[in-house]
């Protein structure tokens, strides 16, 4: 595959006996209690890159970032769960340094034989990992004589081991997880088929409208469900009862919608919804219009006409990008909105369909539906930043 502006796909890396360092996303859901991953799908995608590697007979580097431990050491944090499930995957023995640098794992680097896994503990055990320190990326380096990417999750930090220990490392290449989230992801900035429509969900307008201002200048329609929509219709006069609202981002949803006007962007949200006293009260949920929503109630998903609206749409658009539950989809009673909008993107054979990772990649998956549209992105707030136009530091640091 060839990647633009130079970028070395891992495929044409030197690896045979090198040291190689392959950044990872590892950073995935562990039930608190059993300990146990609840979703492995991170996982799951770096086996390509890493079988590639290990058939070649390099020596193999892992290093991951597991949560936010605030570069402290944090055994709740630690990546031994992640290290045994890979050794499961693949079949071998992977050796978990018990730290991200020092002289503990340097020995572990230099043990490893042709062919052979370790993995560095959580590089944000680390200050200088998310400092982009330069000390610690020069000791990164010094494990490596090749760097690989493939954490595509992560790709929109600069951190030391996603951007600052590149310049260090005499070679350098993505992995099969990133040339593929490069491949889908830039067909988004490009020439698409038109008409576009984006569909951004999810509980924070704060957390989005960067992202959905950027996006007027790229989509013809914008589809917004989820809480997040309930700023938007608070925003044009509706009372929406108890509903979460962010009254603090009530300017932004209006300047938004003003600028929607203006560049002849549309803009759908939900003309009715699901709702209930509380979270826990699907016993006692119903459906109601948007102009209707009692006051001691609460928007949890969108209602059948909003739906149907919805789907007309998708199934007009020729290019989707969807990111964003459109309800508390964790509750089957407030999963019909978020199950429709992975249906309307499957359906749709004609469309170049995206879906930019976190709950919007769980919902497709959980609805058996993750391999009817075109790409699933590893990443949530990478692949967000990317479709605005964002030149990501991770996929940047890879250029010669
Ligand atoms: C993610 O899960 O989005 C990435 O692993 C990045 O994690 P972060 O938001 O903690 O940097």
């Amino acid at each position: 595959m060839a990647l633009p502006n130079g970028i070395k796909h891992v495929e044409e890396l030197p690896v045979e006996g090198k040291r190689v360092f392959v950044r990872v996303d590892y950073n995935v859901p562990i039930d608190k209690a059993t300990k146990k991953i609840s979703d492995d799908a991170r996982i799951q995608a770096t086996l390509p890159t890493l079988r590639h590697l290990i058939d070649r007979g390099a020596r193999i580097v892992i290093g991951s970032h597991l949560g936010r431990p605030d570069g402290q050491v944090k055994p709740e944090f630690s990546l031994e769960p992640v290290a045994a499930r890979l050794a499961e995957l693949l079949q071998l023995d992977v050796t978990l340094a018990d730290e991200p640098v020092g002289d503990g794992a340097r020995k572990v680097v230099s043990d490893l034989r042709d062919g052979q896994i370790a993995m560095l503990e959580n590089l944000r055990f680390h200050p200088g990992e998310e400092a982009n320190d330069e000390t610690f990326a020069r000791q990164l380096a010094s494990y490596a004589d090749i760097y690989v990417n493939d954490a595509f999750g992560t790709a929109h930090r600069a951190h030391a081991s996603t951007a600052g220990m590149v310049k260090f490392v005499p070679e350098k290449g993505a992995g099969f997880v990133m040339a593929k989230e490069i491949d889908f992801l830039s067909r988004l900035l490009g020439d698409v088929d038109r008409p576009y429509v984006a569909v951004l969900g999810g509980s924070k307008v704060s957390d989005k409208i960067e992202v959905l201002d950027a996006l007027l200048d790229r989509v013809n329609a914008i589809v917004i469900g989820g809480a997040m929509a309930n700023t938007f219709l608070e925003a044009q006069g509706k009372n929406v009862g108890k509903s979460k609202v962010e009254k603090d981002r009530l300017p932004n949803a209006r300047n938004f919608m003003r600028k929607a006007s203006e560049k002849q962007v549309t803009v759908y949200l939900p003309v009715d919804v699901v709702v209930a006293s509380s979270i826990d009260d699907a016993e006692g949920s119903k459906v109601v219009a948007t102009d209707a929503i009692p006051a001691d109630a609460m928007a949890l998903d969108i209602g059948p006409a909003t739906i149907e609206n919805f789907r007309k749409v998708l199934a007009a658009a020729r290019t989707i990008f969807w990111n964003g539950p459109m309800g508390v989809f964790e509750k089957p009673k407030f999963a019909a909105g978020t199950n429709a909008i992975a249906r309307a993107l499957a359906d749709n054979k004609l469309a170049l369909t995206v879906v930019g990772g976190g709950d919007s990649a769980s919902a497709i998956a959980q609805a058996g539906l993750a391999d009817k549209v075109s790409h699933v992105s590893t990443g949530g707030g990478a692949s967000l930043e990317f479709v605005q136009g964002v030149d990501l530091p991770g996929i940047a640091a890879l250029r010669p």
